[in-house]
């Protein structure tokens, strides 16, 4: 049976080398015929005017360049026509008729908008995230689209950083299953068919490490925790198949990613075998001016020296490569193999046999926002969510009696979609409001009141807005604002209060200093809080907030993130109990911004502090605890599930062996639900300080109300593995604690000694 399976295998890696060998004769026989100003062109990625843009550069005469064959693909263009309309330019019209690529940032869904990548990464569910993925390129791609900027797939532990919210959180281990899954959702089993995509892993690398959380800042660290923790993921889509990367607009040891030759070439080429090519982000090959390393044509020949491919928007590449090639900058060599990395993916998106292969003007009816699309989008988001409290299971609510709804984002289609939507639109989106009325008919009755504005902060407000309003300001004052709410929350059996952020108060350059709730919200909620009836909160949000009070005062707490296209039919899902939540989060929720960034695989330190005793001399603040306000890993539900104790088939082990980590999960509670059963490893004594523990596997399991369930876990010694200070993977003997449980604080453990003969 092995056998059959090596000869497969082995065959299956001798056909793509084949395939792989026969695109690479064919570009080549295509580049011999390039002039070098073509295949400069080739390396030029535009954005034409009127589409989304994250910088002040937007290109100038798009049509004159793609006919003289100077663009090699185009992104921000979207609809079957509007890509005919391109192509036909590049093919039809240019001296060697190359097709271009079309690319989009496809984040968290095209035009059926999913929930935010943080909220989707609370599922645990790689099944539905491939699928969501795989559902995403289909939008995509009956859109004229073959290329999406996506998987984002950077670690964060600093929840000031509003790009936390496009991420799957802060731990190397899910995150790089969860890139797994995104790759191959869009790529499916081969690029070349009408309905998959080319991925693009971003942002390479470490750009979720800035400094303070602030947008675009210096990222420092060491390589251990580089190849230990920031790095994983972006290793597991290159070996999940990922045909492109992008470089990340922060340095690495002083020198910006997108000219980091040890980054480009010698990590992912060399020892990753990366095979695919790698474009800049936005203008990012021109910011390296500002960096402080060199003027526009220094910078683009050192970005291709180190191995970048293509050049997003800034055209450094276009205007100053020959120049550079005229001088002895750069070489002949280092301008074809960029260009032969480009064309080498056209043909595997299968443009050459077909340049209009994702075009076609039937498609968009038939596979965008289908009522399929839909259901899908409901259940990823019900998925998603995260129920944070409910000790006196308020939650689920009856569909009867009076149900007050109120808050700035309880009858707000606009602030559901969240954070990076270029195609999707919030119109289409169902409010919380409608949503719970859908749910409840008339057996309940909702009244309604918006009682508070998002902020009122104006600068605040302004800025959020810079891209377009989410937040606007009521005629009411607050005061009338909150007292409104408060007559209606009177009137009612439960009050449900949706607050948080609005689309634009996460994502790219939305860091934020204070990541609570904004005043206004806080002031409604205190209101709301004296009335002395139940106080469920309903968050949308794009990152973990601060929420002391909050977690006191609230009855009940259900983290929504910004949640899609479906929001509110899953908000009342997971309200109503038509769905049992079973999502847990992914990035540690902070008490307090002091705490930052807080993870749950820390180091011990010399002077841990317990908990228990003195503090004095010990790891500590003097003002706050060391412990999150929820761990990573935590999420409740409405039943509850019983761990037993760890069973282990051997408590010594030797070399290869296998050891085999068992529990007994019990639904002791009232309703059928999803646990997320977490495997955590720790190496007590090592020749480098290790993390206090590591996520080492999980399964997502379902199991009706009183039904027990055995779950295993096969370890080994692979997951015992870390790099050493030479940044070898190794594992060292000794003792090993093995722990399973519902989140990373809350474990069962066993002990084992595990050595190498
Ligand atoms: C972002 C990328 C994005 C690109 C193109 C940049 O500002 O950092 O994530 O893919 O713009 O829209």
């Amino acid at each position: 049976m092995k056998k059959t399976i090596s000869i497969a295998a082995a065959l299956l890696v001798a056909q793509l080398s084949f395939a792989q060998n026969d695109i690479t004769t064919k570009a080549k026989a295509l580049m011999a015929k390039m002039t070098l100003e073509e295949k400069i062109g080739q390396l030029n990625l535009i954005i034409p005017g009127g589409a989304a843009t994250t910088g002040s550069v937007v290109s100038t005469d798009v049509e004159g360049k793609i006919k003289k064959g100077l663009v090699g693909g185009l992104f921000g263009i979207y609809s079957p026509e509007k890509v005919r309309k391109a192509q036909d330019l590049a093919v039809k019209e240019s001296r060697l008729h190359i097709p271009m690529i079309f690319g989009l940032d496809v984040i968290h869904g095209h035009k059926t908008i999913y929930p935010i990548p943080l909220g989707i990464s609370a599922s645990w569910d790689l099944g539905m995230i491939q699928n969501v993925a795989a559902m995403a390129a289909k939008e995509a791609t009956a859109d004229g689209l073959n290329w999406a900027f996506s998987p984002m797939v950077d670690i964060a532990r600093d929840a000031r950083w509003g790009r936390i919210s496009e991420g799957s959180g802060e731990d190397p281990y899910l995150g790089g299953e969860i890139a797994k899954a995104v790759v191959r959702g869009y790529q499916g089993k081969s690029l070349a068919l009408n309905n998959t995509m080319m991925a693009c892993v971003k942002h390479f690398a470490l750009y979720g490490g800035a400094e303070a959380g602030r947008e675009y800042n210096t990222v420092d660290m060491s390589k251990i925790k580089m190849y230990e923790y920031y790095l994983p993921p972006y290793k597991a889509a290159i070996d999940a198949g990922a045909g492109s990367m992008m470089s990340s607009f922060n340095e690495i040891d002083g020198v910006p990613a997108t000219a980091n030759q040890w980054l480009l070439t010698d990590l992912l080429r060399k020892q990753w075998g990366f095979k695919g090519f790698v474009v800049s982000d936005y203008t990012s090959v021109n910011e390296m001016t500002a960096h402080g390393i060199g003027d526009l044509q220094t910078v683009s020949a050192r970005a291709l020296k180190a191995g970048l491919d293509m050049d997003m928007v800034g055209e450094g590449m276009l205007t100053t490569l020959q120049k550079s090639l005229n001088e002895g900058k750069v070489s002949l060599a280092d301008i074809d193999q960029a260009c032969l990395r480009i064309l080498e993916a056209k043909y595997k998106l299968g443009l050459f046999d077909d340049p209009y292969r994702y075009i076609d003007e039937s498609r968009p009816t038939k596979d965008i926002l289908t009522a399929e699309n839909r259901t899908t989008a409901r259940n990823m988001a019900a998925h998603s969510m995260v129920l944070l409290q409910n000790p006196h299971q308020v939650l689920p609510l009856k569909k009867s009696g009076t149900i007050a709804l109120v808050g700035p984002l309880a009858n707000n289609r606009r602030n559901m979609l969240g954070t990076w939507v270029v195609a999707g639109d919030w119109n289409k989106s169902v409010s919380v409001y409608e949503g719970i009325k859908n749910a409840v008919g008339n057996n309940a009755n909702i009244v309604y009141a918006k009682g508070s504005n998002f902020t009122d902060d104006a600068e605040f407000a302004k800025r959020v807005n810079a891209i377009g309003a989410q937040v606007d300001v009521d005629s009411k004052s607050p005061a009338e604002l909150i007292q409104e709410a408060v007559e209606v929350a009177k009137k009612s059996d439960v009050i449900v209060a949706v607050v948080g952020e609005s689309s634009d108060m996460s994502g790219e350059s939305s860091s934020r200093a204070d990541i609570s709730i904004p005043a206004s919200q806080q002031a409604l909620l205190k209101a709301l809080a004296t009335i002395g009836k139940p106080l469920v909160i309903v968050l949308i949000n794009g990152r973990p907030l601060t929420l002391v009070w909050e977690k006191e005062h609230a009855t009940a707490i259900l983290e929504a993130w910004a949640p899609g296209t479906e929001a509110g039919n899953a908000v009342a899902d997971v309200l109503f109990g038509d769905y049992n939540p079973s999502g847990k989060i992914t990035a540690t929720f902070p008490r307090s911004v002091g705490q930052i960034p807080i993870y749950y695989n820390h180091k011990n330190t010399g002077r841990p502090y317990d908990g228990t005793g003195s503090t004095k001399f010990k790891s500590d603040y003097l003002d706050e605890s060391n412990d999150p306000l929820f761990p990573f890993g935590f999420g409740l539900s409405y039943t509850k599930f019983e761990y037993g104790a760890i069973q282990l088939n051997k408590k010594e082990l030797k070399g290869d062996d296998k050891l085999t980590a068992s529990i007994v999960l019990k639904n002791t509670g009232n309703y059928a639900g999803e646990e997320v059963v977490q495997l955590y490893i720790s190496d007590p004594v090592a020749s480098i300080t290790r993390a206090v523990k590591d996520l080492k596997g999980f399964q997502k399991v379902s199991l009706k109300a009183g039904e027990s369930k055995t779950i295993s876990f096969e370890i080994t010694p692979e997951q015992l593995s870390f790099f050493n200070s030479d940044l070898k993977k190794i594992w060292e003997p000794g003792e090993f604690i093995i722990q399973i449980g519902t989140n990373s604080a809350e474990v069962k453990s066993a002990s084992v000694i595990w050595k190498k003969k």
